[in-house]
C-alpha cells in the first residue's frame, strides 16, 4: 500500500503493470539506506502481487538515482562497510526478483543508480539521459555490480575508460553500445515505451515469462553448451504447463488464448 512509502509512488497504469516512481527529488533520487530498503520492499511487493506480470521502475526528468547518498555513506568506516555487508543484501534481493523489470532511465542514472539500470532487465532511456559511474571521483569504485555489468555490455575497453575516468555517458551512447534497448526523445515517451512493454509482456502467461527471464539470465553465468542444455530442459518442462495447452490450442483455433498462468 501507498502509505507504506515515504519516498517512491506506486501506481498501475495499465492492467499487469506496477510503475515505481522515485521520489526524493531534492537529492536527486540519492539512494540513503532507507531509501534503499523501500525500493527493495517495492519490488518484493510487486513480486508477490499475483495481478501484476511486470515492472517498471523511473525516477523524475531530473533524476533516475544521482546514486548512493554521499552524504550518508561519507563517514562510513571499513568495518561497518564489511561487518554488515554494506549494500549486499540489497543487490543480491534486487538482482533475484524474478517477475520482468523495466527501467525508465531519465535524467541521471550515476553510480548505484546506473548500476540498479543494469540489475534491470530491459534498459529504455530518453536520449539526454546521463549515466555514469564517477565512483573514482569519491576515491571509490562502484559497489553494486557497475564494473562487472558494465564492461560485459559494452566492452573491457569503454568500460575501463569510464569507470576509471569517472566520465558520464549519454543516452543516445548508452543505445548506440547495446546497454539500452530503446532511445526515446522525450523523458514521456519513454516513461509511456516502459509502461507499453511491461503491459505487453504482462498479456502473456505468467509461467512462460518467468521462464524467459530465468533462460536469458543464466546466460549471463554459463557457457553456450550448457546455457543451451539449460534452455532445453526449461523449454521441454513447459509442456507441462496448462498456458502452453491453451496457447497452442488458441493458435490452431484462430483464438485469443486466455492464461491462466499455470
Ligand atoms: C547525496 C546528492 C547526491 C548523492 C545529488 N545530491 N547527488 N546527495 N548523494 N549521490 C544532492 C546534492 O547534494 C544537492 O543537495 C542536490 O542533490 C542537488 O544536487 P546539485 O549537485 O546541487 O545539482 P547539480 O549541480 O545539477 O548536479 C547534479 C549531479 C551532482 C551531477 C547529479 O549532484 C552529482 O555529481 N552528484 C553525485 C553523483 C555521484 O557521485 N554518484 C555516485 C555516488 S557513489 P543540496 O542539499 O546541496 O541541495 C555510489 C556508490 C554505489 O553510488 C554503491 C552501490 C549502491
Amino acid at each position: 500500500s501507498q502509505e507504506a512509502y515515504q519516498n517512491l509512488l506506486m501506481s498501475t497504469p495499465k492492467p499487469g503493470v506496477a510503475l515505481i516512481t522515485l521520489n526524493r527529488p531534492k537529492s536527486y533520487n540519492a539512494m540513503s539506506s532507507a531509501f534503499m530498503a523501500e525500493i527493495n520492499s517495492a519490488f518484493q511487493s510487486v513480486e508477490k502481487d499475483k495481478s501484476i506480470g511486470a515492472m517498471v521502475i523511473t525516477g523524475n526528468e531530473k533524476a533516475f538515482i544521482a546514486g548512493a547518498d554521499i552524504k550518508e555513506m561519507k563517514d562510513l568506516t571499513f568495518s561497518n562497510a564489511y561487518g554488515e555487508d554494506f549494500i549486499e543484501p540489497w543487490s543480491l534481493q534486487v538482482s533475484q526478483i524474478k517477475k520482468p523489470i523495466i527501467v525508465a532511465v531519465n535524467g541521471y542514472a550515476l553510480g548505484g543508480g546506473c548500476e540498479l539500470a543494469m540489475m534491470a532487465d530491459i534498459i529504455y532511456c530518453s536520449a539526454g539521459a546521463t549515466f555514469g559511474q564517477p565512483e573514482i571521483k569519491l576515491g571509490i569504485i562502484p559497489g553494486a555490480g557497475g564494473s562487472q555489468r558494465l564492461t560485459k555490455v559494452i566492452g573491457k575497453s569503454r568500460a575501463m575508460e569510464l569507470i576509471l575516468t569517472g566520465k558520464n555517458f549519454s543516452g543516445r551512447e548508452a543505445f548506440d553500445w547495446g546497454l539500452a534497448a530503446r532511445v526515446f526523445e522525450t523523458p514521456q515517451q519513454c516513461v509511456d515505451g516502459a509502461v507499453d512493454t511491461a503491459a505487453l509482456i504482462a498479456s502473456y502467461s505468467r509461467i512462460a515469462v518467468k521462464a524467459c527471464k530465468e533462460v536469458v539470465n543464466k546466460s549471463q553465468d554459463l557457457g553456450i553448451r550448457e546455457g543451451v542444455e539449460f534452455e532445453r530442459r526449461v523449454f521441454h518442462g513447459l509442456f507441462g504447463s496448462k498456458d502452453q495447452k491453451i496457447g497452442m490450442k488458441a493458435f490452431a483455433e484462430k483464438q485469443t488464448p486466455k492464461w491462466e498462468h499455470q
